[in-house]
């Protein structure tokens, strides 16, 4: 099926728009058409709520880290006043990247003509160049973008007039309150190349009939007893979530050592939640750890993954933590290898130009969710 011309015509979704046992999936070109992709960053990645991974990445005064984020490079730096903030990493003399990579800084220098900037983005230094009528440095400063903390992580917006964080999640922070993420340490965060749209990704974190038949050998091993699916009448925000009901901990097979148990209420040990942030952010809220997979989109065809492992500081006192956590951070990579090899898979099938719309079963309901909120954005014009 090749990419109509007028493809932001709303007719082209008129299937995807019925109700989920009569609707069809998005055309395949949504997944391999650069003009869709370019809406995407534009109405969803540059306008909503993206997480960039736990604060811990600038831990000190000065530390920072750069990353290109939709398209976009972004300095994030922590200030003498322990505040994190992020900026354009771009010069405001001419253009220039300013930092590359990570570290620590006094003062971010421009590798051009040395212009330096505070860690608050002021424009501090213009070597060989005096302020006078025509040049104040007051005017000079980084732009700055939007950057919160929740559960620990940092989320970044790069639209000026979006509702702060908290409204966007709507009833999630008081859901996930009990684990207490706050207050957890980050043991890990790995970085995982994807050959497929985002989307394709994104969509398999909601969808439970894969589990079966992907995860055969892995997660399939434990007997899930239920799934509480997302209800839009009682889940109230920006994201989608489903409960996995299970006994105890998947994050190592059975039989394996496990990290002891979070204090939870009872009716929270009785598997995972999983909500999935609306549009980069996977959560899953275990009985004995925090993880998050946030998705970096990287052009039609490819994405990254970066996951983040949290557990309480007193986790890390456990005497054989770290072997523990080897086990964990292993079979976590076993799982999601089988999720993007699925994910692949799919990209390959897209890019056909012979492939038609699919649908959609109970079990992957929530995908037609996923759907339908990208769409509404991209085609429509939902506000935040
Ligand atoms: S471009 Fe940065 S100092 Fe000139
Ligand atoms: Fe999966």
């Amino acid at each position: 099926m090749t990419e109509p011309d007028d493809l932001f015509d709303p007719r082209h979704f008129l299937g995807v728009r019925r109700s989920f046992d009569q609707a069809e999936t998005l055309p395949p070109w949504c997944y391999t058409s650069p003009r869709f992709y370019q809406r995407e960053k534009e109405r969803i990645f540059h306008r909503y709520w993206n997480c960039i991974g736990h604060q811990s990445r600038v831990p000190e005064p000065g530390s920072y880290i750069t990353l290109d984020y939709a398209d976009v490079p972004l300095i994030v730096v922590r200030g003498k006043d322990m505040q994190v903030r992020a900026f354009i990493n771009s010069c405001t003399h001419r253009g220039s990247i300013i930092l590359e990579g990570e570290g620590q800084c006094n003062v971010m220098k421009c590798p051009y003509h040395a212009w330096a900037f505070s860690l608050e983005g002021e424009l501090v230094g213009t070597p060989l160049f005096e302020e006078s009528d025509s040049f104040r440095k007051a005017g000079h400063g980084l732009s700055r973008i939007r950057l919160e903390v929740w559960c620990g992580l940092m989320w970044i917006n790069l639209d000026p007039d979006a509702p702060d964080l908290l409204s966007y999640l709507g009833d999630l922070p008081e859901r996930v309150a009990p684990w207490r993420t706050d207050e957890m340490v980050c043991v890990a965060r790995r970085e995982f190349p994807v050959r497929s749209n985002w989307k394709f990704y994104a969509e398999n974190w909601s969808d439970g009939y894969h589990v079966p038949f992907v995860h055969q050998t892995t997660l399939n091993r434990k007997r899930v007893s239920k799934r509480d699916f997302h209800d839009p009448a009682i889940h109230l925000g920006n994201y989608l979530m489903h409960y996995t009901y299970f006994n105890g901990s998947r994050g190592t097979p059975e039989g394996q050592r496990k990290f002891p148990e979070l204090d939870l209420p009872p009716e929270l040990k009785i598997g995972t939640f999983f909500p999935y942030v609306h549009a980069n952010a996977m959560i899953g809220f275990a009985v004995d750890m925090v993880s998050c997979t946030e998705i970096h989109p990287e052009g039609p065809g490819n994405c990254r993954l970066f996951t983040t492992t949290m557990v309480p500081k007193s986790t890390t006192q456990t005497p054989d933590f770290e072997e523990v956590l080897g086990l964990y951070l292993k079979y976590a990579d076993k799982v999601r290898d089988e999720d993007v090899i699925a994910a692949e898979r799919q990209q390959r099938g897209a890019e056909s130009a012979f492939n038609r719309p699919g649908c959609f079963t109970p079990q992957d309901r929530l995908v037609h969710d996923h759907d339908l909120w990208i769409l509404d954005r991209v085609v429509g014009n939902a506000a935040p």
